[in-house]
């Protein structure tokens, strides 16, 4: 692969948000490399392994259409040849504990032991990753900090539907009625970045949805500690319409909303 190489992590399922990571690597690389692969590490047996959406074809159209380079697109066998029993694996800090951890325990054990295969498999200069999964984005770069991985990360904020629904692979698990109860997240965090209390103004927003069974509201710094009592903090959400479990978050000012 010539020059500087950018890799986009993805499970596939591609759509705009995916898209914005691919042209940002592409202002950031030489050469690029979208990995496509649904890792069942990271699922916990509850969880919709099985009817993850698998676009495969119409994956690779996108990528072709925006002048990937490679895609790697590998079988569950070929990551994990040996099988998940006895897997050395990459064991997340405490900030793996809280907030997605804290629901979806091994959660993060699961990505950053994928991550950091597909970086061994792949040697990128350059990662490119949405800040929809703002949690996962922080732990990787905790993760490449502390193991000397040498791979620059780059945060790509979050695409949004006209009406503020936050892209993900998983809204086309929504019926319409859920689809309009998931609206109140987008409503949460405008009315948080609007308000001198944002938890408080997110929370109030998202109660107010009875068709959303809220898992976390929460503010904090943008590293992941404990939310300062002034200033740039993060709001992030996580909540559930019907069976779909949706997340999303928003840069938001403590005291001050300006
Ligand atoms: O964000 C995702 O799609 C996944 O968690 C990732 C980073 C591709 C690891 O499987």
């Amino acid at each position: 692969m010539p020059g500087r190489v950018a890799v986009v992590p993805t499970m596939g399922a591609l759509h705009d948000g995916h898209r914005a990571n691919f042209r940002r690597a592409a202002e950031l690389a030489d050469s690029r490399v979208v990995t496509i692969f649904v890792n069942p590490l990271q699922f916990r047996p509850n969880e919709d392994l099985d009817k993850y959406p698998r676009t495969l074809d119409a994956d690779l159209a996108m990528c072709e259409a925006e002048g990937v380079d490679l895609v790697f697109a590998p079988s569950v066998g070929e990551m994990y040849p040996d099988g998940r029993e006895g897997l050395t694996t990459v064991h997340a800090g405490p900030d793996g504990e809280i907030l997605e951890g804290a629901s979806r325990p091994g959660f993060f054990t699961g990505v950053l032991t994928v991550v950091s295969k597909l970086f061994h498999l792949t040697r990128p200069d350059v990662a490119c990753f949405g800040e929809k999964d703002f949690q996962q984005l922080a732990m990787v770069r905790r993760m490449v900090r502390d193991l000397d991985m040498g791979v620059e990360i780059v945060g790509v904020p979050t695409v949004r539907e006209s009406d503020g629904l936050a892209l993900s692979s998983r809204n086309v698990y929504l019926s319409e009625a859920e689809r309009a109860a998931a609206l109140a997240i987008p409503r949460a965090v405008r009315a948080a970045q609007a308000s001198p209390d944002p938890l408080a103004a997110a929370r109030q927003t998202l109660e107010a949805e009875p068709g959303l069974d809220v898992d976390y509201v929460a503010v904090r710094a943008n590293d992941l500690a404990e939310a300062p009592d002034r200033g740039p903090a993060r709001l992030l959400i996580a909540a559930r319409a019907g069976t779909t479990r949706l997340i999303d978050n928003a840069a938001v000012r403590i005291g001050d909303p300006r």
